[in-house]
């Protein structure tokens, strides 16, 4: 697991830019405060919004395409979702998957 786990975390990184692991603002790449005001980084026990701090990458990727294509049904995240290109929504993911569950 150690093992699979940590070049892992490094590609999260490294596909978000050289910026986003030297620079990255405490609240995360741009866009990332626009979903933390729903999906706060820690621990929020009286919420009904899902969290998502500590998901893997990958998994708040396919998510939010799948909210942009409206291939998902959902309230807010499909309205959300659409104001993101991929790039931007793989940096804001990196960034969530790091954050404390
Ligand atoms: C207005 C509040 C709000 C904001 C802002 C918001 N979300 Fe959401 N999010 C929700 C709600 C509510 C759901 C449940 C699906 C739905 O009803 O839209 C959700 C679901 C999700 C899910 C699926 C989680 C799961 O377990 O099913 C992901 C991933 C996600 N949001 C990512 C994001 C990202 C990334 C951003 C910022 C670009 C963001 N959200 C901004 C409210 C919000």
């Amino acid at each position: 697991m150690g093992r699979l786990l940590l070049p892992a975390l490094a590609l999260a990184f490294l596909s978000g830019g050289p910026a986003q692991a030297a620079d990255a603002p405490p609240n995360g790449p741009p866009g990332a405060s626009s979903c933390t005001g729903c999906h706060a980084p820690m621990k929020v026990t009286d919420s009904v919004i899902p969290r998502i701090a500590g998901r893997k990458s990958a998994d708040i990727v396919t998510a939010m395409r799948e909210y942009r294509s409206d291939a998902w049904p959902s309230s807010v995240m499909g309205r959300i979702a659409k104001g993101f290109d991929d790039q931007q929504t793989e940096a804001i993911a990196a960034w969530f998957a790091v954050q404390p569950e």
